[in-house]
């Protein structure tokens, strides 16, 4: 059974990051540290910004994060990634949708996120959720804009 939640499970999170360590994700995907005193960190966090997880029983199957509201931001980044032998099945999508709507819930009106041009699954996993990409960081990641706002969806239709 699928659930999407708050990331609670230090030891089960510090497993999911090796995986994706281990799988040279950490290339496309590096938004902190990706060890074990990390996933203890964030399993211990306790502020607005959000650290989610899809997990399949005790295994961690995504990992999500919504961040920047605790450091005064209106507008959140967005982060995620799949456990490498999990792809394919859709969780990305059902997970982007759940933080989507998790966002918008907490009053942003728009998500942000970067992503290597080369990243070409990320890329257009984003595309194909409406996301729009305007400019670019000195590193040559493309940021990527999603307008969460209900009446800007139905006029941009
Ligand atoms: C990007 C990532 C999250 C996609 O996870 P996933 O489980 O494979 O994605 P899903 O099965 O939900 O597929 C969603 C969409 O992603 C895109 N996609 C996934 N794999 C793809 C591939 N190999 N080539 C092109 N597009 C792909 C497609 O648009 C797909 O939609 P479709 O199945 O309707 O065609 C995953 O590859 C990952 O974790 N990569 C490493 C971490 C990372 O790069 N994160 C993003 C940092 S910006």
């Amino acid at each position: 059974m699928l659930e999407f939640r708050r990331a609670t499970d230090a030891v089960a999170l510090a497993d999911f990051f090796a995986a994706i360590c281990a799988n040279e994700d950490d290339r496309f995907f590096h938004p902190h540290p990706f060890t074990s005193d990390e996933a203890q960190r964030l399993c211990r966090y306790d502020g607005r910004d959000l650290y989610l997880v899809a997990i399949d029983g005790p295994r961690v199957v995504a990992y999500g994060l919504l961040r920047g509201w605790d450091a005064g931001y209106e507008v959140p980044s967005l982060g995620i990634a799949v456990h490498p032998a999990e792809r394919g099945s859709g969780v990305a999508r059902a997970f982007m949708h759940f933080l989507h709507t998790c966002a918008r819930r907490n009053g942003s009106p728009r998500v942000r996120l970067k992503v290597y041009p080369t990243n070409t699954s990320a890329l257009t996993l984003y595309q194909s959720l409406g996301y729009c990409f305007n400019e670019k960081t000195a590193d040559g990641q493309l940021i990527g804009v999603l307008e969460l706002n209900r009446h800007y969806r139905l006029q941009a239709g």
